[in-house]
Order: C-alpha cells, then structure tokens, then sequence
C-alpha cells in the first residue's frame, strides 16, 4: 500500500510518500491482510519532505498562528512539486492527513489541500485522517525491523513527549492502548522552550538547551523534579520553569550552561522516573519513546540503559523522525486503514489519544 501523508498541524509543511508492506488485495482477504499488517508492519519511505517555518517564528520565540496558517498555504503545493512533477504519478492507494492535535488554521489547511489534490490527481483515492499523536507515536515502525521482534514487544510503554504533550501509555498491543497519565499542566517540549526564552536562546529551545547544556554542571543547581514522588503516572512542568525563572531572578550572574544542564537533568529525571516505574510495574517487554523531545540524546540514553537493566527492548525513531514529518503520519493512516477507523476530515485541534 502506498501512502501519501501531509502534516500542517504546527510550524512544518510536510508531505512524505510511505509504502507498507503489501497492497491491500481483494476484498475478500482484506481482513488476513489487516491482521498480517498489524502484526508485521514494515514501511519503505520513498519521499520525505519538510519545509520548517522555525526561521519565521523565532522573532515570535514561539509559532504565530496566523503566520503558520499563511506558509502553508505556500508551501503546500511547493513541497507537493518536490515529491514530484507530476504528481499524477504517484499513484497512491490511501491519503492520510492529520485532523488534530494541532492548531486549527493549520490542520484546515492540510485537510483542504488534501482534498484539493484528491479531486485533482487522485478521484476514488480515500482520505484517512490521522492522529498526529498516533503518529508519534508509530514513528519507530518507521526504521525498526518490527517483524523480528514482534513476539516480544507487549506489554510495552511508551513516552510521547513533544511541544504540546508528554503522555505515557501502556500498550498491549499495537492498537490496543490505555493512558497512564500525562502532563497536568506545561508539555514537556514547551517548559524547554521556556527556559530557553529566559536564557536568551533561539526557538525552538529543546536542542538549544541540550546543547548548552554539554558544557554545564547538571548538579549546579537543584531545581524541584516535579511529581516525581506522587504514585501516578501523571506529570508537571510548568513549577520546574517558575523556579527557573525565580533562580535567575535572584541569581541574574549564574553561568548560563549550568542552568541549562541542571533543568535539562531535572526535567528528564521525571521522565525517566515514571516510564520506568511504569515499565517495573507492567512488567513491560518494550520501551517506546517519541515526540520532538525524543531528539535529545540524553534521554535516549538514559532510557535506553534503563531498558536494558529491565532487559526490554528500546525503540525510538531515528534522528529524522523525532520532530513533525509526515512519514509518521503515512504509518498512522496506514495502521488506521487497518483498523477501518474512520474519522471525520475535521480539524480538530484538541484530539487526543
Ligand atoms: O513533536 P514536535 O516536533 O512538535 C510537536 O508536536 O509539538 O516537538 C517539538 C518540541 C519542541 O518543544 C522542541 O523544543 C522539542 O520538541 N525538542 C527538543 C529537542 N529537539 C526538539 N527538546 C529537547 N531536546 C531536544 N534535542
Ligand atoms: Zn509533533
């Protein structure tokens, strides 16, 4: 199966074109066929482009809305020609675009456009609206070798952290999923933002801040890990921020790398805490993580080695799947073709999982 994917939820225009193993063949074996790709889902991504809006947002230090709303609007058809030419060409056998979450001018511009190049190059080809989440989610099918370690993957829990969420889910299956906890308050992308507006860094500030954060002290300061003691699984980040902000207040000369590596180290030792606490109490065969804040090398890391002493396997997206793209996307359409989930070509900028 084919799939050509569109993302506009937040500030990258991206449009990738996604083959899953095996066409879905006649009607009749339909079902074999889902539960085959269920189980063994492999992905071929033939085209990937992104075009990022980040240089437009940064005098904003954060994404504008109505600016977004406007470049994808441009970009569409330009990343569309970059796929190809002729676009009649790439005959796909589904189109996915993400519905939500997101904000909502933007994902109206991608289910619009999604329809546009329905009605002229693809007539008959069905539009799947995806769960951006769910795309982050799948991301790690994206480069993972799914079929030989399919047996041992479940129970698994998984991490989704970006710039609007930090969720953790434990997973029994592929498709089969219940929301542990989440963040109360702040994602855990955006108190890294935060801090690295307060520290005169560049949006977006996760990698700014990992970056500084090499050459800090981790235990310069003791900043407050937040929920780390409760018993849920749930999270809060916007408390770790204000203290940040109150510690520069009072302390305006600290060197800017040590408050970079002691939040950065405070902020994933929550993470961490709970996704393993999480995996010891599910017994858990898998570790999954993903989102924008995937990219950060030290919470790969971290939870990778957490993984191995629990001797479950790691899986996260390769370095080029972290952040907004709509190969994820293709993998979230794809499964959800699989699944005959249906949902409504709707922006919906609160969806969740
Ligand atoms: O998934 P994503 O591209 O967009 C959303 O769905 O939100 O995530 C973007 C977020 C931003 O908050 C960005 O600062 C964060 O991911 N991020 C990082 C790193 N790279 C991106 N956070 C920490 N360390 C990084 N290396
Ligand atoms: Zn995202």
């Amino acid at each position: 199966m084919r799939i050509l994917a569109i993302e506009t939820s937040c500030d990258e225009t991206a449009i990738a074109l996604v083959e899953a193993t095996g066409r879905l063949p006649a009607l009749s074996a339909n079902r074999q066929a889902a539960r085959q790709g269920l189980k063994n889902p492999q992905f071929k991504v033939l085209k990937n482009e992104i075009s990022s809006q980040i240089e437009i947002h940064r005098p904003y230090g954060g994404v504008f809305p109505a600016l977004a709303k406007r470049e994808h609007l441009k970009n569409l058809p330009l990343v569309l020609k970059k796929i190809s030419g002729q676009p009649k060409n790439l005959k796909p056998d589904i189109i996915a675009v993400t519905v939500g979450p997101g904000l909502e001018p933007c994902l109206w511009t991608g289910i619009n456009f999604a329809k546009e190049i329905k009605e002229k190059y693809f007539p008959g080809v069905k539009i799947i609206g995806a769960n951006h989440l769910e795309g982050h989610l799948y991301s790690f099918l994206l480069t993972t070798n799914y079929k030989l370690q399919a047996k041992n993957l479940f129970p698994a829990i998984a991490l989704i952290v970006s710039g609007g969420h930090t969720i953790l889910l434990l997973m029994k299956s592929l498709t089969e999923r219940k929301k542990l906890g989440e963040t109360l308050d702040d994602a855990v992308g955006e108190s890294f933002d935060k801090v690295a507006r307060m520290i005169d860094l560049p949006y977006p500030g996760g990698p700014e801040i990992e970056k500084l954060a090499t050459g800090g002290n981790p235990d310069a300061i003791k900043f407050p890990r937040p929920m780390l003691n409760q018993k849920n699984y749930n999270f809060s980040f916007s408390g770790l921020k204000t203290s940040v902000l109150y510690y520069l207040r009072d302390n305006p000369k600290t060197n800017k790398a040590d408050i970079a590596a002691s939040f950065q180290k405070a902020a994933l030792d929550v993470l961490v805490a709970k996704t393993t606490r999480a995996a010891y109490a599910f017994k858990a065969k898998s570790i999954f993580l993903s989102g924008g804040v995937a990219a950060n090398k030290e919470l790969r890391k971290t939870l990778q080695a957490t993984s191995y002493k629990l001797r479950a396997n790691f899986l996260a997206p390769s370095m080029a799947f972290n952040t907004d793209n709509a190969a994820m996307i293709a993998v979230a359409g794809y499964i959800n073709s699989l699944e005959k989930k249906n949902r409504r070509l709707i922006a919906n900028s609160n969806l969740n999982l």
